[in-house]
């Protein structure tokens, strides 16, 4: 540990570990899909940092909005106009789904969620929110709350009036289906909890466009249409949470433009801003907007559409658009599909490759005689050393229990994914060995 990071680690906490056993990674640069840390080590970001890099690290367009931004050193009230405050809700209703037309900022993902509940409970009257079973929605106390997520425990009791349902988790379907009996039972359970629950108890439905943290589970097509489906006809506002699938995560600006579904208040966060800053947006339909014209909206915070902010949210949306990277994400898929495959093939451990655009993830298990796929999950301790074996081979990338996720940024080239992957197969031998 160099002399910086000890110096930080006694005066600042690392996020979701026990402080002793963090693993502190001083990040001195980088370019495209790449990093460099204080020691010289070159990485691959196949994580995009926090899954908010969609642009790669280095982007010279960002740093030049950001310079210029911070030169102009504008200070702002919440209330106030200026060109990139006009600009960024105009380009946030230019790629997101049509009928969604306005805005409102924040600064994290978690706060866009809070704002999107209490708008939906505001316009409703009501106040029942439907989650589903294992999702994540921030790492606020009600955002804990919502999430089904095993970080919620400690703060238990949460949020009243949270009800779950169940996931579209196909390789554990909970309803025990093969893809070919599949009738999109995970999206009809809306429909058993509403008429359990009373629908006009209920205010909205939150969904994460596509679950990520908790697995990369990728819905059958049409689940998001039959979602809307049971929404309308019971009145029920549905929320799409595309904080971490959003912004051509999946080869489409967001998640449920695969089902070219609109639902009626979108939250936003991560590639907003490329990573560069810190943003967040939910984004509302026309009758949710019009429905404030004379209701006070009882949301707001100091840094509401910061300046920086702001310059970093236009930039980003104009750099995704002008690269076509939401394209390019689409059209790495196959042959992230492909690699992922051919990892699996003579590595049984790897139960399933699963994903869409550039938002994928390895399920490890244990195999079964034979080199059989299994269906035990890998245990901690030998997940403990693939991550180790991840780290020696400078990998950068999200696990989680027997989960690896691969999130490269969109900017990645051909040759640099194939490279990337040939180097994640051989930390994985090594940490399976
Ligand atoms: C789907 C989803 N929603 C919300 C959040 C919370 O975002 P933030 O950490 O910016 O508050 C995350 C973060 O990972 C997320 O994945």
């Amino acid at each position: 540990m160099s002399d910086l990071a000890r110096q930080q680690a006694d005066r600042v906490f690392y996020t979701w570990s026990a402080q002793a056993s963090a693993v502190p990674l001083e990040i001195v640069g980088g370019e495209g899909a790449r990093f460099t840390t204080a020691d010289g080590a070159r990485w691959w970001d196949l994580g995009s940092m926090v899954w908010n890099a969609p642009l790669g690290h280095g982007h010279p367009r960002m740093k030049a909005a950001l310079a210029e931004a911070a030169a102009r050193g504008l200070l702002v009230t919440p209330s106030a106009v200026f060109p990139d405050k006009a600009r960024a809700a105009a380009l946030l209703a230019e790629v997101t789904p049509p009928g969604l037309e306005k805005t409102f900022f924040c600064l994290s993902g978690a706060e866009a969620n809070e704002n999107a509940v209490k708008m939906a409970r505001l316009v409703t009257g009501r106040n029942k929110i439907v989650a589903r079973s294992r999702s994540y929605h921030g790492a606020t106390l009600a955002m804990l709350s919502l999430s089904g997520d095993p970080r919620r425990e400690p703060f238990e009791p949460g949020l009243p009036g949270v009800v779950r349902m169940g996931d579209p988790y196909c390789f554990r379907c909970p309803w025990g289906k093969e893809p070919a009996s599949c009738a999109h039972e995970c999206a009809g359970d809306l429909e058993v909890v509403l008429s359990r629950e009373g629908p006009q108890t209920v205010a909205a439905v939150i969904l994460e466009g596509i679950v990520g943290a908790n697995g990369v589970f990728t819905p059958p097509p049409g689940y998001w249409r039959k979602i809307r489906e049971i929404c309308d006809r019971h009145g029920v506002l549905l929320i799409a949470d595309e904080v971490l699938s959003g912004f051509g995560r999946t080869g489409r600006w967001f998640a449920v433009d695969h089902d070219g579904v609109t639902p009626d208040l979108m939250t936003m966060a991560k590639g907003i801003t490329g990573g560069y800053a810190p943003g967040g947006a939910v984004i509302v339909t026309e009758r949710i907007a019009r429905h404030f014209d004379d209701h006070v909206l009882v949301c707001g915070l100091t840094s509401y559409a910061h300046p920086l902010v702001c310059a970093a949210m236009v930039a980003a949306i104009e750099t995704l658009r002008d690269e076509g990277l939401v394209q390019r994400a689409a059209a790495l898929e196959p042959r992230m599909r492909a690699g992922l495959r051919e990892l699996a093939r003579t590595r049984p451990a790897i139960a399933e490759a699963r994903g869409l655009g550039l938002l994928w993830a390895l399920e490890l298990c244990v195999p079964g005689p034979g080199g059989v796929r299994g269906r035990d999950p890998l245990p901690a301790s030998t997940m403990a050393k693939i991550a180790a074996a991840l780290r020696r081979h400078h990998l950068h990338l999200h696990k989680r229990d027997n989960l690896i996720y691969l999130a490269p940024p969109l900017v990645i080239a051909e040759a640099e994914l194939d490279e990337a992957l040939g180097q994640l197969g051989r930390a994985l031998d090594e940490g399976l060995s």
